[in-house]
């Protein structure tokens, strides 16, 4: 349906209940995460995310959404994002990101990790933590008097200065009670510009990082995000909560 920018900003009722649902969606990823070993396939994983999700009265958002097949998107190795879940089974070294929403009570929580499976190789280690600290990096611009895009160029500077790409394709989006809401948020930008950022606002801020270029390719069964060259890719992704001060993360983890 049709989504405008204010439709990204809550009441404080409907803030509470996206506290909830991110509150679900963040364990649902811990869950996840936990179960990231070699030998573990990730239609394992994705039962045992859709099982939980549901056993606390909500949904996954992801199933069939647009056809999608899986409860999470489990993405290996070169596969950037929307990895469908199989009876391929995880190896030593794999790096794997596990992208998962959950539906309660009228509201989505969307968040996603790339955990290690076993020993990884250091290159790897890297490119998950620049990933990851990309996003921290992006949010300290995520508060009431800064714009959209600070976010994104902060992101960008970040990745591009670690020698990583940011895929252009895919982008972060406001949440809640649909789980892709305006604004698109790109990681890759001005800053200065873009929509100013307002208190209420909910936001899936979510850097996909490519180690080499950022080209990627669609692949046939018309999901599966893989980088071009064949390098590895990673993910991180938190809803949040716009405020005066600190943004709120609405996907943090529990520890
Ligand atoms: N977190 C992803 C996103 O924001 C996951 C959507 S996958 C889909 O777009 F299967 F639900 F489409
Ligand atoms: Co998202």
């Amino acid at each position: 349906s049709e989504m405008c920018i204010r439709d990204s900003i809550k009441s404080d009722r409907e803030i509470e209940l996206m506290r909830r649902a991110g509150a679900l969606t963040s364990q649902a990823r811990a869950l996840a995460g936990s179960m990231v070993k070699p030998g573990v396939s990730t239609l394992e994983i994705d039962h045992a995310v859709r099982d939980f999700i549901r056993s606390h009265g909500a949904e996954p958002s992801f199933l069939n959404y647009s056809g999608y097949p899986g409860s999470a998107c489990i993405s290996i190795n070169e596969v950037v994002i929307h990895g469908i879940p199989d009876h391929r089974k995880l190896l030593e070294g794999d790096i794997v990101s596990v992208d998962v929403g959950a539906y309660l009570d009228g509201f989505h929580g969307d968040c996603c990790g790339t955990f290690a499976c076993g020993t990884i190789s250091p290159e790897a280690r890297r490119l998950i933590d620049v990933t990851r600290q990309s996003f921290f990096e992006g949010i300290k611009f995520a508060k009431e008097g800064y714009r959209l895009f600070d976010i994104s160029a902060a992101i960008q500077q970040y990745v591009e200065s670690h020698g990583y790409s940011i895929v252009r394709e895919y982008v972060g989006h406001g949440v809640g009670a649909q789980m892709h809401e305006s604004p698109e948020i790109p990681n890759y930008g001005h800053p200065g510009r873009g929509p100013r950022l307002l208190r209420g606002m909910t936001l899936a801020i979510e850097p996909m990082v490519n180690a080499g270029s950022a080209a990627i390719q669609q692949m046939s069964d018309g999901w599966t995000v893989k980088t071009l060259d064949g390098k590895w890719a990673a993910h991180y992704e938190n809803s949040i909560l716009i405020t005066d001060g600190e943004p709120e993360i609405l996907t943090a983890p529990a520890i």
